[in-house]
């Protein structure tokens, strides 16, 4: 796959899933922008070994001004944008009868707004040029529900919905999107959780094992190459079938 001449932004590129996208892109040949609210200097660093361009943008993405303002930032320092990865998002669980306002708006806010706030940032330039890739990191508990995450799966099934439609929009333009649906993954998000939560994806999962965060890089990295050229509207689970 070779991503040679393409410039991406991988939002929450800093840490975990993200991270493993920026370093997957750019391996392949990309250049990177990362956007992310906290430091990604580790990453930078990663990815000037590798021998790639990459810059860093701090900003909330759940933020309208913030995210259009890191999208003309990467025009600015790298002339072009070609894949946009939605990748940021949080949780704040709780069984709905005790979920908080703050809970249901950070995360509603931070997950799916942030997906809106990029999209509506790159449409233009994607439909202007003529070409784009756009992947939407969603989830499987957006697909089946989960307890305990009425915030959380409302999101990343707002994501699914999401990305139908701007694909159906961004079409005629040679755009495709597209969302990536990881199970459990081995992350900071997943170290947090109480072990039997853990213990039950695992065994739940079909290959009684928990992704690492490259499983979910490669997927993405395939979604922006022509490979997949002909793909677009498309929800791909990575998930070690856990939601069979
Ligand atoms: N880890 C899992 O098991 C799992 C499973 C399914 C889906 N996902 C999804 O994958 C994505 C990445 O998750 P992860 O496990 O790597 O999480 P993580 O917590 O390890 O990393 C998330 C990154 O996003 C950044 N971020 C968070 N909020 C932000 C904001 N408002 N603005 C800018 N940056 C922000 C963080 O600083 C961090 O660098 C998320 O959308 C998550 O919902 C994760």
């Amino acid at each position: 796959m070779n991503l040679q001449n393409k410039v991406a932004l991988v939002t929450g590129g800093g840490a975990g899933i993200g991270r493993s996208i920026a370093i997957d892109l750019a391996m392949h040949g990309a250049d990177v922008m990362i956007v992310d609210r906290q430091s990604a200097d580790q990453v930078i660093d990663e990815i000037k070994k590798i021998g790639r361009k990459v810059f860093a943008a701090q900003a909330d993405v759940s933020s309208f001004s913030e995210s259009s303002r890191a999208v003309a930032v990467t025009l600015e320092s790298l002339c072009r944008l070609d894949l946009l990865i939605n990748n940021a998002g949080i949780n704040k669980d709780g069984v709905v009868w005790k979920m908080t306002e703050e809970q249901w708006d950070a995360v509603i806010d931070v997950n799916l707004k942030g997906c809106f706030n990029f999209i509506r940032a790159v449409a233009p330039i994607f439909k202007e040029q003529k070409s784009g890739k756009i992947v939407n990191i969603t989830s499987i508990n957006g697909l089946r529900g989960k307890f305990g995450q009425a915030n959380y799966a409302a999101s990343k099934a707002g994501i699914i919905g999401l990305t139908k439609t701007v694909a159906r929009e961004l079409g005629k333009f040679n755009v495709n999107v597209n969302a990536v649906a990881p199970g459990m993954v081995e992350t900071e998000m997943m170290r947090v959780l109480p072990q039997d939560v853990k213990d039950k994806s695992i065994s739940e999962t079909v290959l009684e094992r928990v992704a690492q965060p490259e499983d979910i890089a490669h997927v993405v990295t395939f979604l922006c190459s022509d490979y997949a050229r002909h793909i677009t509207g498309e929800v791909i689970k990575v998930d070690g079938g856990q939601y069979i």
